[in-house]
């Protein structure tokens, strides 16, 4: 049988670095993943990655604080210390590694503004930080001799007696399923970008690790903090990085004008992103904007600096909107980004089932709380990653393996998967589901929401659950069947979105990514507070947390 002391489920920044650092730890480890890691979802962050470097006047307390408005007080105070303190070394390391930052003028690692922020603290390389993170991060897994089952898609986890001890896997080419035994799993599955339509999110992002988890006891917080990034490009919905307005790139309504002065006169564009989307939205709605979008003016920054500095956002542009942002204001509009919430977890990873552990977006620490800040993602998967790494090292080592039986779990969920194959043709499909459920969340859980508008989408997601379990997969066979895939990753979505909706409704105030027209205030008396999701008979069952306060006291949030 296959068997490992920790499995890391997900090969982006964060599942390489919990990788490498229960390697490191002395743990047998694999990790496994749905594509080659390298064509992981980390691949797509942008703009950068914040560290508060003390040698350039800044300090991690300044970050912290910037941190903890700007998730309009809802994040853990003590997580995000965690978080600020270990972000110089965290930055120093990849560098160590290998990452080739960008440079200021006099040949030190150079820093670009972003929002939210009182202090450039943004290190970046061009604008694809994230693709140049991953590729040396899978440098340096390959050095560790980690196993990696690439193209191995998780569909369940295997409990015994109650002890979580291994998942099921399909193996994407041959389209066999596999049992693997392990000690600790790690979910660094990413978000569950998807879900939504239109997003910026890769199509691989459908909330499996979230899903997962939740079907086995886990709880997931915050759910209802989604963030919508302010300038994503018209049509496609692909992001145009932030990194643009912190190289000063205005934005500008039908008329010229730059619309920020209103809404944020200090910060302007660089404002945080859930204060700029709604300004944006507003504008839009207003009717200031020109076909639901309003522009993002870089023509001032020159050319030079946008070739340097912008050349991956430029070259979108040109291929997706037939714009030059050398010559032209591009047309942008708020569109889904990231999830705040996740699996639920503590500074190590754990959550409240022994033996799974979560870290990266499908994480909730909770670092982020209403609304997180740019380039704080990138530093999360990396932190959380590693920390991660290193306890489930220490936990498993005196840990046995579970006995099981191999033959029973793989047939049971080989049965499982050929009944969805075998479903008649009803005329239904996967993708119509999926469409109906991201228009849906799209429409109702965006940038402001309402009640029936979200208990319109919860409508609309009953039904879909009930398509979804008759749907027909229309490809049989089993080598590379994508179909297949699809529809598992769909079941995995619809169970996220009803954990969105339901919390976003249950939330009735006004904070960070929630902003309700019925409830427009933050109300802290009654809702300075997490909201917990745990599976329950019916669907979502709601708790609540207190939010961690240590040295912040919570103020009205003005930029
Ligand atoms: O705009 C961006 O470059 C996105 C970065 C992030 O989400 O951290």
């Amino acid at each position: 049988m296959l068997e490992h002391d920790v499995l890391v489920i997900g090969a982006g920044l964060a599942g390489m670095r919990a990788a490498i650092a229960a390697r490191s730890g002395g743990a047998d480890t694999a990790i496994i993943s749905k594509v080659h890691p390298v064509r992981s979802h980390s691949n797509a962050a942008q703009g950068g990655i914040n560290a508060a470097l003390t040698d350039r006047g800044d300090e991690w307390e300044e970050h912290a604080y910037d941190t903890v408005k700007g998730s309009d007080f809802l994040g853990d105070q003590d997580a995000i210390e965690v978080m600020c303190k270990s972000a110089g070394q965290a930055l120093i390391d990849m560098e160590h590694m290998g990452v080739t930052f960008n440079r200021d003028d006099e040949g030190r690692l150079g820093t670009r503004a972003f929002g939210g922020q009182r202090r450039a603290r943004t290190f970046f390389v061009g604008d694809f930080t994230g693709q140049a993170l991953l590729h040396v991060m899978f440098e340096q897994l390959v050095k560790s001799g980690i196993r990696s089952y690439e193209e191995w898609f998780v569909t369940s986890i295997i409990e015994e007696d109650g002890q979580v001890c291994g998942v099921t896997a399909l193996e994407i080419r041959t389209g066999q399923v596999h049992v693997i035994r392990a000690k600790a799993l790690i979910f660094c599955t990413g978000g569950v970008g998807r879900a939504f339509e239109p997003s910026t999110n890769a199509l691989i992002v459908t909330g499996d690790g979230q899903a997962l988890a939740y079907n086995s006891g886990a709880r997931l917080m915050d759910m209802e903090m989604v963030q919508y990034h302010p300038t994503t490009l018209a049509g496609s919905g692909v992001l145009i990085s932030e990194a643009a307005r912190g190289e000063g790139a205005y934005l500008l309504d039908k008329n010229g004008e730059r619309f920020m002065e209103a809404y944020a006169p200090n910060m302007m564009e660089l404002a945080s992103r859930d204060v700029v989307s709604r300004s944006e939205q507003t504008e839009i709605l207003n009717g200031n904007g020109v076909d639901g979008c309003v522009y993002l003016d870089c023509r001032h920054l020159g050319a030079d600096l946008i070739m340097e500095k912008l050349s991956q956002i430029r070259e979108i542009g040109i291929d997706l909107a037939g714009v030059d942002m050398i010559r032209d204001p591009i047309p942008i509009r708020p569109g889904m980004h990231y999830m705040m919430g996740g699996i639920k977890t503590d500074v190590d990873g754990l959550t409240n089932v022994p033996g799974i552990y979560a870290a990266g977006e499908c994480a909730c620490v909770s670092v982020h709380g209403g609304n997180r800040l740019g380039a704080n993602s990138l530093l999360d998967t990396i932190v959380f990653g590693q920390r991660a790494g290193d306890h489930a090292a220490a936990a498993t080592r005196s840990k046995e393996f579970v006995n099981l039986s191999e033959d029973g779990v793989r047939k049971k969920e080989e049965n499982r998967i050929q009944q969805m194959l075998d479903r008649p043709n009803n005329n239904d499909r996967v993708g119509s589901i999926r469409l109906g459920m991201g228009e849906s969340l799209n429409r109702n859980l965006a940038v402001y929401r309402n009640q029936s508008g979200m208990e319109e989408t919860i409508y609309d997601l009953r039904q879909l659950k009930e398509r979804y379990a008759h749907v027909p997969v229309d490809n049989k066979g089993s080598v590379f069947n994508t179909d297949l895939v699809f529809a598992l990753e769909l079941g995995f979505m619809l169970d996220c979105a009803e954990t969105i909706t339901s919390s976003a409704l249950e939330r009735k105030d006004s904070r960070g990514a929630q902003a309700r027209t019925d409830y427009p205030d933050r109300d802290d008396e009654n809702w300075m507070k997490h909201i917990v999701v745990n599976k329950g008979e019916e669907g979502p069952e709601l708790s609540y947390l207190p939010v961690s306060i240590t040295q912040w006291t919570p103020e009205e949030r003005k930029y």
